[in-house]
């Protein structure tokens, strides 16, 4: 029987839902069945047999929901295989402060739960999609650069990784 993957995720601006949907496709390829749901809408995850987390990064943090969703649901997280991903900017420039930034955008998640495989991808940065204030950071504060960014790559071969472990756990 094949298994049921639930797809957790939490966004701001849309990029990670749509990595989440590639990465569905990607494990659907890969003969699991699979369910997308955003954070805050999720009620149960006992029919599924292995959980990916997807979240964005905004001012160093993890989306809230994601972080409740995993604290509400930690009992079952701890029985299945659990992968994640995070969403940022500053993976896409590899300087040692945002190595040492990406490499620790996870940490909270793996505080809770420990994960089969993780990865830290490089997201979009869209000026129509952002809200006022937001915006006003990323232009006036940040200035940083508009554009997607995302490495279909790199998410492929995530996703292929995160397949071979969930089919051997
Ligand atoms: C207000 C704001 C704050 C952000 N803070 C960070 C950050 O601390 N580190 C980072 O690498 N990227 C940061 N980003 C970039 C986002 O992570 C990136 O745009 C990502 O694709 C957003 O995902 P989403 O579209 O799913 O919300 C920030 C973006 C915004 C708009």
């Amino acid at each position: 029987m094949r298994k049921n993957v639930l797809i957790v995720y939490a966004t701001r601006s849309g990029t990670t839902r749509e990595i989440a949907e590639t990465v569905a496709e990607i494990l659907r390829k890969s003969g699991f069945s699979t369910d997308v749901q955003p954070a805050k809408k999720v009620r149960s995850i006992e029919s599924a047999d292995a959980v990916v987390l997807g979240t964005a990064v905004r001012m160093g943090m993890l989306m809230p929901e994601v972080m409740r969703f995993v604290k509400k649901h930690r009992n079952k997280l701890v029985e299945v295989p659990v992968a994640a991903f995070a969403v940022c900017l500053a993976v896409k420039d590899d300087t040692p402060e945002n190595r040492k930034a990406v490499a620790g955008y996870l940490n909270p998640l793996k505080k809770e739960i420990s994960l089969v495989s993780e990865a830290v991808l490089a997201g979009a940065i869209h000026y129509a999609r952002l809200g006022v204030f937001a915006r006003f950071v990323i232009q006036k504060m940040v200035k940083a650069q508009e554009g997607d960014f995302r490495e279909i790559e790199k998410i492929t071969e995530w996703s292929t990784d995160v397949a071979r472990r969930f089919r051997s756990s």
